[in-house]
């Protein structure tokens, strides 16, 4: 248990930040950052406290990225996590966002065993984590399913290029589009993206040519995660960003901030203090009262 509370006038909120976390993140307002050309920035989270940040930080979009598979529960890629547990993560994202739009990952096997289970997986995230969008990977092959998904008024974000649940078939994280062949099917998978209803698609892992191609080439905007600069918008894994992980980062990983240092301080700080005692100190202990202390058959000392 904590006893720290989370005070609900989000006191650590920006000041700069405040006037703009009130205008809600929606899908018509991505639509307009495109034809704006102002850049959306979006992010991963998994849990109430960081997600409560990025809220707070003014981000456009938070997605609960089925990633948490590996960088929360580490496991070595996306493809275990399941339905409850994708729903039980986005349930503490859900109580932290006010502001940001909250997409939802649909995981591995969630949509892949026909429509009428994916169009019941994705409204269990709309009604039972809160989520406002889900995100699906895949190109063509996916078109009638987003079709029926967004049908159902539920807005879908696409996800294309380096998609993580086909590890086994890719043989490994590659960055894909690198052939004519391969550049000419992923244009073509984009555009059946955005014909099916996807309010936007994730670019992950592709030239940052073929991006830029398809992000001229659509009306929605693209988000991009190792696609370059040319994209709608961007979007890192929180842990990636934040030196959360346990391995060299990716290329195209830019780390802001070292938790992963702060923390071993931190805990290593921690450790000695108990060990040598001076943890806690009085300041930090709670006392009986003076009542009490009197009415003890031996006296009690305040100690200092
Ligand atoms: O699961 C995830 O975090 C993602 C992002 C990398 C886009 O799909």
């Amino acid at each position: 248990m904590s006893l720290t509370t989370f005070s609900p006038e989000r006191a650590g909120a920006q000041p700069g930040r405040q006037a703009d976390s009130l205008t809600k993140v929606t899908v018509p307002s991505l639509l307009e950052k495109k034809m704006l050309r102002q850049p959306i920035v979006a992010v991963t989270a998994y849990d109430y406290a960081t997600a409560r940040l990025v809220d707070e930080a003014g981000l456009d979009v938070l997605l609960v990225g089925d990633s948490l598979a590996m960088v929360m529960q580490g496991h070595e890629n996306t493809l275990a996590i399941t339905m409850d547990e994708m729903l039980l993560y986005t349930r503490g994202v859900r109580r932290a966002v006010k502001r940001a739009l909250l997409v939802a990952d649909m995981p591995f096997g969630s949509y892949h065993t026909g429509d009428r289970e994916a169009l019941a997986n994705a409204i269990r995230f709309v009604k039972e984590s809160g989520a406002e969008a889900v995100k699906l990977e895949g190109g063509r092959e996916r078109k009638e399913l987003i079709q029926r998904i967004v049908a159902a008024e539920i807005p879908v974000m696409g996800h294309i290029g380096l998609t993580p649940q086909s590890v086994h078939r890719m043989g490994g994280y590659k960055v894909q589009g690198k052939t004519m062949e391969a550049i000419d099917e992923l244009r073509t998978d984009a555009l059946a993206l955005e014909e099916a209803g996807c309010f936007a698609i994730v670019l992950e892992g592709v030239p940052r040519e073929l991006a830029r191609i398809i992000t001229d080439e659509l009306h929605i905007p693209t988000i991009g995660i190792g696609a370059g600069p040319d994209c709608d918008g961007q979007i890192l894994v929180m842990h990636d960003m934040m030196t959360m992980t346990f391995s060299p980062p990716a290329k195209f990983v830019r780390r802001y901030a070292d938790i992963a240092g702060v923390m071993r301080a931190a805990l290593d700080e921690y450790r000695r203090d108990v060990e040598a005692r001076t943890f806690p100190a009085d300041a930090e202990s709670y006392h009986f009262s003076r009542e009490i202390r009197e009415l003890m058959a031996e006296p009690v000392e305040l100690v200092e």
